[in-house]
């Protein structure tokens, strides 16, 4: 039986890592633990673009390029029936160069872009905080470049938008709560929907 595909999704800080790798830990040998950037070469290429202040629409081209190689292994654990845990995938582009990139109907041209290769995921949990925390929580590590407090206002509304558009794939978590509050929610709601 082809598996389930979990996608985890929140602005920085917000604390999808941590809930995306206790999940892993929760569903053991079922259950692949990937996120993106990959740590390919390509998705370490996009690192470096940031670094170098690559052009906004290269970057994009190149998040869109570690996803479709991505895509293929996901399918691959997907046709050996595991459930597929994903930190970050589609709605980070959607969510966060549309807010990068400057160009009127950004999300229509990144969603083109990834129509030949799209994956739906069976379920994404978005974390919502309110930005002022998720600085709180990330002042400590290195400045990555998308880690300022508009920047990811913006990106959170982004990300809300697209929830009410897609209500039943898109579950928004509140991320303030504890991480045993949000991981016994995301559990209830897997369970729900025959997902684990
Ligand atoms: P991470 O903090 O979850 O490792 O993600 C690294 C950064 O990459 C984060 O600031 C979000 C950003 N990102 C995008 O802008 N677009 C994408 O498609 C992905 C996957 C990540």
């Amino acid at each position: 039986m082809r598996g389930k595909f979990i996608t985890f999704e929140g602005i920085d800080g917000s604390g999808k890592t941590t809930i995306a790798s206790l999940l892993h830990k929760k569903l053991g040998s079922r259950s692949v633990l990937t996120f993106e950037p990959t740590d390919s070469w390509i998705g370490r290429s996009v690192g470096k673009a940031i670094e170098e202040g690559r052009d906004a629409i290269t970057i994009a081209l190149l998040f869109m390029a570690d996803r479709r190689e991505h895509i293929k292994e996901i399918e691959k654990w997907l046709s050996e029936g595991k459930i597929v845990i994903c930190d970050r995938f589609m709605d980070s582009t959607f969510a966060y160069q549309s807010e990068h990139m400057n160009m009127e109907n950004a999300e229509k041209w990144l969603r083109t872009v990834h129509s030949p290769f799209m994956l739906i995921p069976d379920l994404t949990f978005l974390l919502r905080i309110s930005p002022e925390k998720a600085m709180e929580r990330i002042k400590g590590r290195r400045h990555e470049a998308y880690e300022y407090e508009d920047f990811l206002r913006r990106v959170q509304e982004n990300y809300l938008r697209i929830a009410s558009m897609e209500k039943e794939r898109i579950v928004v978590i509140d991320a303030e709560r504890s991480k045993e509050e949000i991981m016994e929610r995301c559990l209830e709601i897997l369970t729900k929907r025959n997902l684990i």
